[in-house]
């Protein structure tokens, strides 16, 4: 059985103050014990929050890391940095950093690496097509081939304790959701892909998350489908209540 893995991804959104306000606002909330949860905030936020949700079972994750230990790489977190705070996961590749920050399929691959060597950190892998690779009918292919290539060199055991985020680019911050079938038909593949790469075993293990405007509303249809095992949720995130209401995807209401 894999437990349900959903995550706030905050990107550059809160001061630490404002973190603060949403972690009380959190604590307030029924939280599901049958769901792994994190917040992943920007990295100011990570020592307040993680005092603040001390005693909860939210998690606290790192929005990325460098490969290195320390050295002059102004701007850049590492991750024993991120080990002595106690972050518990750490997200990897994001599209806008490979948009917009250079990440590239070479860098990913070192950082997973570190990341599953060096620590006991979940990674989380995003992968994803631009609408125009959807649009030229390759979005199979493209996924794929960030997959081989992120996922080169792991053994089996490091390669089965990576979350991969599937989030098409497409449908990030635009309000335009992947069908539950499409999400579907793309979470299947990538299990497919680490069955192909590494077993059966491994591929029914690994926790797969859908991200792309998920909120209260959708959530319940796409964790039905039976290859997404999570979220990974940007702007509904920010908001306790709205985040609860995914927590709460099980709920009949
Ligand atoms: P939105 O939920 O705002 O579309 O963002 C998704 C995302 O990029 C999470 O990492």
């Amino acid at each position: 059985m894999r437990t349900p893995f959903i995550a706030g991804n905050w990107k550059m959104y809160k001061t630490p103050s404002e973190a603060e306000t949403f972690a009380e606002a959190l604590k307030k909330q029924k939280l599901p014990e049958d769901v792994r949860i994190a917040i992943i905030p920007p990295y100011v936020d990570l020592v307040p929050l993680k005092e603040k949700l001390k005693g909860t079972s939210v998690e606290v994750g790192s929005q990325n890391v460098f490969y290195e230990d320390e050295g002059a790489y102004t701007g850049e977190i590492s991750l024993p940095m991120l080990k002595e705070i106690g972050a518990d996961c750490v997200i990897i590749g994001h599209s806008e950093r490979r948009q917009y920050f250079n990440e590239t399929d070479g860098s990913c691959c070192r950082k997973l690496r570190k990341v599953l060597r060096e620590s006991s950190l979940t990674p989380i892998l995003c992968v994803g097509e631009k609408l125009s690779d959807r649009e030229a009918g390759e979005q199979l292919m493209v996924v794929s081939k960030e997959l081989r290539a992120d996922f080169s060199g792991l053994t089996e055991d490091e390669a089965a304790r990576v979350v991969i985020a599937y989030e098409p680019i497409w449908a990030i911050g635009t309000g335009k959701t992947a069908t539950p079938d499409q999400a579907e038909d793309m979470c299947r593949s990538i299990r497919g892909i680490i069955r192909d790469l590494y077993s059966d075993e491994t591929a029914e293990s690994i926790i797969i998350q859908y991200g792309g405007s998920v909120k209260p509303e959708n959530v319940k249809e796409l964790m039905e489908k039976p290859d997404i095992d999570g979220a990974l949720v940007g702007g509904a995130s920010l908001i306790p209540e709205k985040f609860a209401a995914i927590l709460d995807f099980k709920s009949e209401a």
